[in-house]
């Protein structure tokens, strides 16, 4: 395994569970450090217990030299590739290291298969890189793209929906089948295809759920100017199996380490070839999910009279979803920078990431509770879905803020409790 974020680490974690034997690599001497002491360096439920399992049953080490692992059958490639600062293209220098370094050392028969989000075209690139190091001697690339949700990651790497082999020989295919040998005898589908296939099969994925969320929220404006209601629409829509109702939740819209940047680079794919009709499709999706957050911070100005300055707000959840540390482009996180940017004192509360957070927005103030952070509050924002925030008592909440107003950005909450405890309740 090479890189041990949180995609290489879940996946070391899983194949050591399917009984190989697994030795994963990052140049972060630190990550390695802890994941050798057997400590995860995110939050992730249960992941933390199968990573100390496989590290005592012998299956699974860490090392920060390529060196150390050259000599496996097969590789894969796990590193990030976050979208570069000043345009919509993912940044590959990772993944292109990651190539080259193996491509100088693996002497083969071995596969070296990459899991990280690419743009189409780079697993080419990257099979040319390898043939022409590894003349001789029989190594392959395939790219085997990953569906991981965070929070989900051991039920997603064991169990996964569907597999993806994108090879260009039956030798590869043959190899990942091996990998893979129990998922794909417990029923899971198996797609096998070419590459520019299974790299384009990852982002259209994000993308078409990103499309959904985007979808329902441009409705939930549309309900909001008629008076409709978007809750009961959704709940509608979802009966049609055709349409379903996951990722119909209305709201603050999506942020992560992988939707937004997924769907911009694949805007960014079809500006490219001239797609233009396309690239303006895929471009609206992204912009009404960021449009979300400045409605989010509208009615929480609304609710205070007009301004944030002067105003104290509490804003409830810091990570991107529930069950996470992340905070990469959180909208929770968004909306709260953009409070305190217009004057708001902003306090800041999440179960899990107010340690990322704090790392992240030292400008913000944090609270170690909901009741830390919701003291003498003139407005408090449930911006992330945890279902810690589901279960609030409103009444024991009225007795610390100091005007009970409450932005619902997740239709987390039940109106009616918040409304009969005297709340103003906006969603
Ligand atoms: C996503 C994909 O789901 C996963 O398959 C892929 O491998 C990586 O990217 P993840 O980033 O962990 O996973 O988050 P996901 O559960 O998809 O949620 C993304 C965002 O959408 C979150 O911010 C969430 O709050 C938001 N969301 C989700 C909504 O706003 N409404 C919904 O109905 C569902």
């Amino acid at each position: 395994m090479v890189g041990t974020g949180y995609l290489g680490t879940a996946h070391a974690v899983g194949m050591a569970q399917l009984g190989h034997d697994v030795i994963a690599m990052d140049i972060e001497e630190e990550k390695i450090a802890r994941l050798s002491a057997c400590e995860l360096p995110f939050f992730e439920p249960g992941l933390g217990e199968l990573l100390r399992k496989s590290v005592e049953s012998g299956r699974l080490r860490f090392t920060t030299s390529y060196d150390d692992i050259a000599g496996a059958d097969v590789h894969f490639v796990c590193v990030g590739t976050p979208q570069l600062p000043d345009s919509f293209n993912a940044d590959l220098r990772w993944v292109e290291t990651a190539f080259a370094e193996l491509a100088r050392r693996v002497a083969g028969p071995a596969i070296i298969v990459g899991k990280s989000t690419v743009p189409v075209g780079t697993a080419r690139r990257m099979a040319d890189v390898v043939r022409e190091q590894a003349a001789g001697s029989l190594v392959e690339v395939a790219w085997n793209p990953e569906f991981l949700r965070e929070g989900h990651a051991v039920q997603d790497t064991l169990q996964p929906d569907r597999l993806i082999f994108g090879v260009e020989s039956r030798w590869a295919e043959k190899m990942l089948r091996a990998v893979y040998q129990s998922i794909i005898e417990d029923g899971c589908p198996l797609v096998v295809t070419d590459y520019a296939t299974a790299e384009l099969v990852k982002v259209s994925a994000n993308t078409f759920l990103a499309m959904k969320i985007s979808f329902i929220n441009a409705v939930a404006q549309i309900c909001e100017a008629t008076g409709a209601s978007v809750l009961p629409l959704a709940e509608a829509l979802g009966y049609d199996e055709r349409i379903g109702r996951r990722f119909l939740g209305p709201g603050l819209g999506f942020g992560g380490g992988c939707l937004p940047k997924d769907v911009r680079a694949l805007c960014a794919c079809a500006t490219d070839l001239g797609l233009d009709a396309v690239a303006t499709f895929i471009r609206q999706i992204d912009t009404v999910n960021l449009s979300r957050r400045d409605r989010a911070l509208g009615i929480g100005r609304e609710l205070l009279g007009g301004a944030y300055a002067g105003k104290r707000v509490c804003v409830l959840g810091a990570a991107f979803k529930p069950n996470t540390d992340d905070v990469r482009d959180s909208p929770a996180i968004a909306v709260g920078v953009a409070a305190h940017r217009e004057g708001a004192r902003v306090v800041m509360y999440d179960p899990v990431a107010l340690n990322t957070a704090r790392r992240m927005h030292p400008e913000l103030e944090y609270g170690d509770t909901i009741v830390e952070a919701a003291r003498d509050a003139d407005l408090v924002m449930v911006l992330t879905d945890w279902t810690e925030f589901d279960d609030m008592n409103p009444a024991l909440l009225s007795e610390v803020v100091r005007s009970r107003n409450v932005l619902d950005g997740r239709n987390a909450l039940a109106p009616e409790r918040w409304r009969a405890a005297g709340w103003t309740y906006r969603a």
